[in-house]
C-alpha cells in the first residue's frame, strides 16, 4: 500500500481551470485504480504558507547546526518540517499547476523553498548538489493556453521547467502530462483538453 501526495496549486473553479480538471481527473482515476492506497491531498492556496524567507531560513540553519531556536524560529522550523516530512514520506507525488504569466503560481514556487532542504532532499558535494529522493516518482500535471513545447514561446516556458529542474535535482523521477494550445487553437480546444484529461487518467492508472 502506497501513500500518494496530490498537490494542487490553482484556486480557480474546475469549470474555468484546465489544470484543476487535470488534477481532478488524475485523483479520481488514481483512487479508482488504487483503492488500497492512501491519497493525501495538499491544496497550496488553502494552506496559505508563509513566504519562505529569513525566519524559516535562519530557523532551518540553526536547527541543522544544533543551535538554540527562539520561539518564532521554532514555529517556523516546525512549519517547514511538517511539509518537508510529508513530501519525503510520500511514495509518489503528483503536482497540478497552470502556466500563468509564463510561470507557475507563487504558492508552488514558495512550496519548493520548503522542500529544498540540504541534507533532506539533496546534499552538497564537491561535484555539485546530489539528490536524495531515490527516484521518487513525480507526475507534473500542467496546462497552458498557448504552445510552449515548440516554436517561438519555448524560451518563455517558466512553469514546468523550473519545477521539473528542482525535482530532478532532488533525485525525483519526473514525468509530465501537459495540455497546451487550447486558447491558441480555439476550434480544437475541446479535443485538446479531452485528450489531455484522458492522458492524465491513464497516467494515474499506471502510476
Ligand atoms: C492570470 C492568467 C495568466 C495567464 N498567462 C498565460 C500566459 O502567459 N501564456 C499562456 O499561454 N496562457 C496564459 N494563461 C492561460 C492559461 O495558461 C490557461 O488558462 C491554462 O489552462 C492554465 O490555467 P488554468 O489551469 O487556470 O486554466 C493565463 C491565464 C490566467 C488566468
Amino acid at each position: 500500500m502506497a501513500t500518494v501526495l496530490m498537490i494542487k496549486a490553482n484556486d480557480r473553479p474546475a469549470e474555468q481551470a484546465v489544470s484543476v480538471q487535470l488534477y481532478d481527473a488524475f485523483v479520481q482515476s488514481y483512487k479508482e485504480t488504487h483503492p488500497a492506497d492512501t491519497v493525501v491531498e495538499l491544496d497550496l492556496y488553502a494552506e496559505n504558507l508563509p513566504f519562505y524567507g529569513n525566519e524559516a531560513i535562519t530557523a532551518m540553519f540553526k536547527s541543522a547546526q544544533g543551535f538554540e531556536l527562539s520561539a518564532e524560529e521554532k514555529r517556523a522550523a516546525d512549519t517547514v518540517n511538517k511539509y518537508l516530512d510529508q513530501f519525503i514520506a510520500a511514495d509518489k507525488v503528483a503536482i497540478a499547476f497552470p502556466l500563468w504569466n509564463f510561470t507557475a503560481p507563487a504558492p508552488l514556487i514558495n512550496y519548493i523553498g520548503y522542500i529544498a532542504q540540504a541534507g533532506k532532499t539533496f546534499k552538497y558535494t564537491a561535484e555539485g548538489p546530489v539528490g536524495l529522493l531515490n527516484n521518487k516518482p513525480v507526475v507534473l500535471l500542467s496546462a497552458r493556453g498557448g504552445v510552449y513545447s515548440e516554436g517561438p514561446m519555448v524560451e518563455f516556458e517558466a512553469a514546468v521547467r523550473p519545477v521539473k529542474a528542482a525535482l530532478g535535482l532532488f533525485g525525483a523521477q519526473t514525468q509530465e502530462v501537459i495540455i497546451e494550445g487550447h486558447n491558441q487553437f480555439r476550434d480544437r480546444a475541446a479535443d485538446i483538453i479531452a485528450e489531455g484529461l484522458k492522458k492524465a487518467a491513464d497516467t494515474a492508472a499506471a502510476f
